[in-house]
């Protein structure tokens, strides 16, 4: 047995609820974040191949998983973990920087209200999950892209815990989950060079054995994973974090969502979970 091996402690996958939304509108056509070329040509039904490979790899894993129907006209709706914010059956719903994006707001609040959740309209701009992070007790929260700090605070309200505000400052990592991954209920992954240094001290006081994970593999949105406290589903080109993961006790599984790279998101991105 390696040091490493010894040293890894034993992990519990806890099943998890999620929405997806089924990319069948996929495109890119407009730009609002630097990973998205609408010049180039996508391919929806790749799209939608590599999204089902997610859904299977959700299936197997034995997830529940609720869908929200596509609407024509909103591309980026398959990025569910925009859709808003759930805890304890309370749904934070969404509201967008872009208004590419903004009439996706509502449509995921009437998702969440027809599914009987208690909805909470928002009053400032907030980009749901891929923004707000539930670990180790508390909301990590990102800002400096799409999410503006206020929300952070009618955040910390609705839910009465403890909000802990991040500075994003890399425009490639715009969202707080193409920076972090959740990786159980104590510890996360992160790359240190997307966050001020005010958020990295913060970062490391709450995770001081957190997972730091290379540039190289944050470029291929490696960060942009999903956990179930053991099994990790994360982008298959990210080689370095599969290994560090590995290392740690967990059970990494790659995905391959090329396609969905193209409009800058990865498997999280696809992934609302939903709390009751
Ligand atoms: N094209 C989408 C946008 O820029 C991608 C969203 C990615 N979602 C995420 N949770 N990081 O808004």
């Amino acid at each position: 047995m390696t040091d490493a091996a010894q040293a890894a402690p034993a992990r519990t996958a806890r099943k998890r609820t999620v929405l997806m939304c089924r990319p069948d509108y996929f495109t890119v056509s407009y730009r609002i974040n630097p990973w998205m070329h609408p010049e180039d040509p996508t391919d929806t039904s790749l799209a939608v191949q590599q999204w089902e490979a997610l859904y299977a790899t959700y299936r197997e894993l034995g997830f529940e998983i609720h869908l929200i129907e596509p609407i024509p006209g909103l591309p980026d709706m398959v990025y569910a973990a925009n859709g808003g914010f759930v805890i304890d059956n309370v749904a934070y719903g969404a509201r967008f920087t872009y208004p590419e994006r903004q009439p996706e707001g509502p449509a995921y609040m009437n998702w969440f209200r027809d599914a009987g959740f208690d909805v909470r309209e928002p009053e400032q701009i907030n980009e749901g999950e891929g923004d707000f992070l539930l670990v180790a007790g508390v909301i990590l929260a990102g800002t400096g892209f799409r999410t503006s700090s206020s929300s952070h605070s009618e955040l910390a309200r609705i839910y009465g815990r403890e909000v802990v505000s991040l500075n994003l400052i890399n425009p490639s990592f715009y969202h707080l989950d193409t920076a972090v991954a959740v990786l159980d209920d104590d510890n996360i992954a992160y790359l240190p060079s997307a966050f001020d240094g005010e958020s990295l001290a913060k970062l490391r006081h709450i995770f001081p054995d957190a997972v730091l994970v290379t540039e190289e593999d944050a470029a291929v949105l490696g960060l942009n994973s999903f956990s179930d406290g053991f099994n990790v589903v994360i982008a298959s080109r990210a080689k370095g974090f599969e290994r560090q993961l590995r290392e740690r006790g967990y059970n990494p599984m790659g995905v391959d969502l090329s396609e969905l790279l193209l409009g800058g998101g990865g498997v999280k991105c696809c992934t609302l979970e939903l709390r009751r």
